[in-house]
């Protein structure tokens, strides 16, 4: 196995051939079998065949992890209950189930519309592991709404369903536009962050699109991955090269490097305060910068992230919290309008009673 390497093959083939203990940290977004369309891949085969693939490949990946390495897998709802029991089987330890809440889920017809993913957390052992927790804390309700004397002053760890990361849609500018799966990128920094330290090995055997190699690499550890299909790999390692480590990266004349702003807008979406009530709170905003400072490696002060904060309220960049959006009532004379107006009109049930004229009441009368 040769670090900051993508390869193309299969996951259980080419893991088979390294040393057992060779990786810190995995993350597997295996495909779900739910008939998905990939290059080259068939994702609908029988039920027991699957179940029987998904215990080869976790025993595979447990394998090359070290003992006190950590295991996350993503999966879908229908074998969800299966990746659980099997961890179980082969003896991982799950600390936490964890559901991936996002925003812009797939609209359905004729049932509730689907809106998360499963993100199992295993350790190879039950009591060693490696948890980086100070670099995953954000203010609470009790910084940012009680002001309780007995809040943290650290902080609070995120609980575990994860609404904070939006599914890469196809406008989204961080979309690399070859893999119809890719995950975010912040998501997989929140993993890479909490379960492994500069210079680690990560590995994902499953690599798609190599959302998590690129965090890995930002943050300054060592990635494997590994993709059946060639295009994928190809693309991956094409994006790798556009990455860079941004680990040791420090502000320079008062300008943040883009991985510390970035790290500044996840915290403000993780603590769901909108700015104008964020802003005064000098408690809530001791809490983002010592946060902050563990996530980047640098100090900031209170001062300096108010600043940063009030110079990227209104820009692009900027997170939209849930419902933070003032109402502006629409011109409906617009074509925008007029096309809501036909698409309201095709709602509405087809036969109305027009209510009789005046012409019409005098004749029956
Ligand atoms: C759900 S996607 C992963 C997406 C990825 N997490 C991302 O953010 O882009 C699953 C990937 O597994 C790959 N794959 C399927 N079978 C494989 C196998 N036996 N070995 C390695 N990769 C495989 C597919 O080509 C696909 O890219």
């Amino acid at each position: 196995m040769k670090p900051n390497t993508i390869y193309c093959g299969d996951a259980c083939e080419l893991l088979d051939s390294w040393k057992p203990g060779c990786v810190d940290l995995v993350f597997a977004d295996p495909p779900f079998n739910i008939g998905y369309v990939y290059d080259g891949y068939r994702d609908d085969v029988p039920d027991a065949e699957y179940v029987a693939w998904s215990r080869r490949w976790m025993a595979t990946c447990q394998r090359v992890l070290r003992a006190n390495g950590s295991f996350y897998i993503a999966i879908g709802d229908d074998f969800a209950a299966d990746i659980r029991i099997l961890g179980r089987e082969l003896g991982l330890h799950l600390r936490n189930w964890i559901i991936w809440h996002y925003t812009f889920g797939q609209s359905m017809k004729a049932k509730f519309a689907r809106g998360h993913t499963h993100i199992f957390y295993f350790t190879k052992d039950r009591e060693l592991f490696t948890f980086n927790d100070r670099q995953l804390r954000f203010p609470s309700a009790r910084h940012t709404e009680y002001q309780d004397l007995r809040a943290n002053p650290l902080g609070r760890l995120p609980d575990d369903v994860w609404d904070e990361f939006p599914r890469v849609c196809g406008t989204f500018k961080e979309r690399a536009g070859f893999h119809g799966c890719q995950m975010p990128e912040a998501l997989l920094m929140r993993i890479v962050m909490a379960s492994s330290n500069p210079g680690d090995v990560v590995l994902d055997p499953f690599v798609g699109s190599g959302t998590t190699a690129v965090a890995a690499k930002r943050l300054g550890r060592r990635y494997v991955g590994i993709d059946i299909s060639k295009s994928y790999a190809k693309h991956t390692e094409e994006r790798l090269a556009a990455t860079r480590n941004e680990s040791a990266a420090q502000p320079h004349d008062g300008e943040w490097p883009a991985l510390h702003v970035e790290m500044l807008l996840q915290l403000y979406r993780e603590t769901k305060v909108s700015l104008a009530n964020l802003l005064p709170n000098e408690v809530a905003l001791r809490v983002i910068a010592a946060s902050l400072s563990e996530r980047v490696g640098h100090c900031y002060e209170v001062v300096e992230v108010r600043r940063q904060f009030e110079r990227l309220a209104g820009t692009k960049v900027f997170p939209k919290l849930p419902n933070d959006t003032p109402f502006v009532a629409r011109n409906h004379v617009t074509t925008e309008g007029k096309r809501y107006q036909r698409t309201i009109q095709r709602l509405r049930p087809r036969r109305e009673t027009k209510p009789a004229t005046e012409d019409e009441v005098r004749q029956v009368g």
